[in-house]
């Protein structure tokens, strides 16, 4: 895809990173701090996209009992100024690029039923629908501070890298 490319770096998430990506994806710090606090204890990777040196956006990954030899890729945003560029396909590909270097299967992930958007980028870069929808409760906490309880209907789509020819995704 083309994309700002050759402005674009995707790297590990570091500490002084918690204020400019509370600000740049318009969430609160304490919820990005809580994020990074849980990297700390090592129960998620994250990855930030940089573009032309601005911070651009973010991705988060695990690997969990429950969906044995998948990247479980969650968290997943760009700085709303700057949607529509390839950032988000950016993330994902680096995503399918550390599975593929741990060697596992392929990377699953949790779509909100009405998340078009999202569920729109994820079908072109060739995530499939897979079992029933669940309910999924989060607490979203703002800039501002406030806080509020987010009920969303969610459902997994899968990318098993079999499916695709097990080449090395494109990363822009
Ligand atoms: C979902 C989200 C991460 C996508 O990020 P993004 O950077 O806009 O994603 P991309 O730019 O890679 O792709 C979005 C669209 O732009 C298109 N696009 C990519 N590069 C482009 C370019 N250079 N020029 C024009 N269009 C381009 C893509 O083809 C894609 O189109 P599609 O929707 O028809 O498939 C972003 O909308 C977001 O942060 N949303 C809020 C949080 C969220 O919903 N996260 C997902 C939770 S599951």
């Amino acid at each position: 895809m083309t994309t700002e490319a050759g402005r674009l770096t995707v790297r590990l998430m570091e500490a002084q990173d918690v204020v400019l990506l509370a600000r740049e994806v318009r969430l609160g710090r304490d919820h990005i701090e809580a994020r990074w606090i849980e990297r700390q204890q090592g129960l998620r990777t994250i990855f930030v996209a940089e573009l032309g040196g601005r911070f651009a956006g973010s991705v988060s990954f695990d690997e969990r009992p429950e969906l044995p030899r998948l990247l479980h890729l969650f968290a997943l945003a760009v700085a709303p100024a700057l949607h529509n560029r390839g950032i988000g396909s950016a993330l994902i590909a680096h995503v399918e690029e550390e599975a593929r270097r741990r060697g596992l299967d392929g990377v699953c992930l949790g779509v909100a039923d009405g998340n078009a958007p999202a569920r729109r980028l994820y079908e072109r870069l060739g995530y499939r629908r897979e079992g029933d929808s669940y309910v999924s409760r989060w607490l979203w906490r703002g800039l501002s501070g406030a806080q509020r309880e987010v009920v969303e209907t969610v459902y997994r789509m899968f990318k098993r890298f079999q499916d695709d020819g097990g080449g090395p995704s494109q990363v822009n």
